[in-house]
């Protein structure tokens, strides 16, 4: 049966992705932000996963507002990006894992999640950026799955919807047939927001006692309403959403392999946490 090796969770700001393209990770700037790597990148040297399921929110690459699933996922052989717009490079294709796809596409419509079916998909910053932030080559060593959540226009799954999610996703992890090692992505987060009057809002106690809970308590945010969270994190804070989802993919406590926590990178509060089974 498939082994879950870990569970990252990682800011996805499209600004990243500018950083690296121009070479300038050691600038004062970006250099505490991209200083949380290397030890993410050794762990994943020794973890050696086969697949990564990626748990994102779109950003109007593949979904736009005309077409909103609360949930969707990824069951295609392959997975492109392409230019949002944000002026990035685009990056090599992913390869899928139509088997571990299938596989989480029934045993998510049997836990009656009903995610919509996509044998095509194109993947924005959000899915590409925590990857190439983990493998700078862009060899993408892993083949991926993308499970996509609506946080972006309501109505939004709730926190404790999303845990379940992440729940469900694990259970069917445990349960695949394959010797495969899984690590499950969350990104996006922590608190910012991009529009409005509380534009540049950052909440950094609240950013920390939630990365606090994803080590110990991972179910501790399903309390909060979807209105809670946009008031204590920010619009696109909601994106933890996506954090709450994977991490909840394990049960119980986990080990931090590593963490990192700078404000800001462009409007967000930028969050690293790197955790294995306990
Ligand atoms: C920013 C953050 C995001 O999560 C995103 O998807 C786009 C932009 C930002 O802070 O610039
Ligand atoms: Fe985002």
């Amino acid at each position: 049966m498939a082994e879950i090796a870990g569970v990252l969770m990682m800011s996805h700001v499209p600004a990243i992705g500018g950083a690296i393209a121009k070479g300038v990770q050691q600038e004062p700037y970006w250099k505490p932000f991209f200083d949380g790597f290397p030890p993410v990148r050794d762990w994943l040297a020794q973890a050696k996963p086969d697949v990564a399921v990626m748990v994102y929110n779109d950003h109007g690459l593949n979904f736009f507002l005309d077409k909103m699933p609360t949930f969707a996922l990824g069951v295609a052989p392959q997975y492109q990006n392409a230019d949002e717009g944000w002026g990035i490079p685009v990056v090599p294709p992913f390869e899928g894992d139509e088997d571990l796809s299938w596989h989480l596409l029934e045993s998510l419509v049997d836990a009656e999640f009903d995610p919509v079916s996509c044998q095509e998909m194109a993947v924005d910053h959000a899915f590409t950026l925590p990857l190439q932030l983990c493998w700078p080559d862009m060899k993408w060593p892993v083949r991926t799955v993308p499970v996509v959540v609506n946080t972006v226009q309501y109505p939004m799954p709730s926190a404790a919807r999303c845990a379940k999610l992440g729940r469900t996703i694990g259970d069917a992890i445990r349960a695949w047939d394959s010797d495969a090692r899984v690590v499950v992505f969350g990104t996006g987060g922590l608190s910012h927001q991009l529009e409005g009057e509380r534009a540049g809002f950052i909440n950094k106690p609240f950013d920390e006692k939630f990365m606090a809970s994803m080590v110990d308590d991972p179910e501790w945010a399903t309390q909060f309403s979807i209105h809670d969270i946009i008031e204590k994190t920010g619009t696109q804070g909601l994106e933890l959403l996506n954090w709450l989802a994977a991490r909840n993919t394990v049960p119980g406590t986990m080990r931090t392999v590593h963490s990192n926590y700078h404000i800001p990178i462009s409007n967000t509060a930028s969050a690293l946490m790197a955790l294995e089974p306990a």
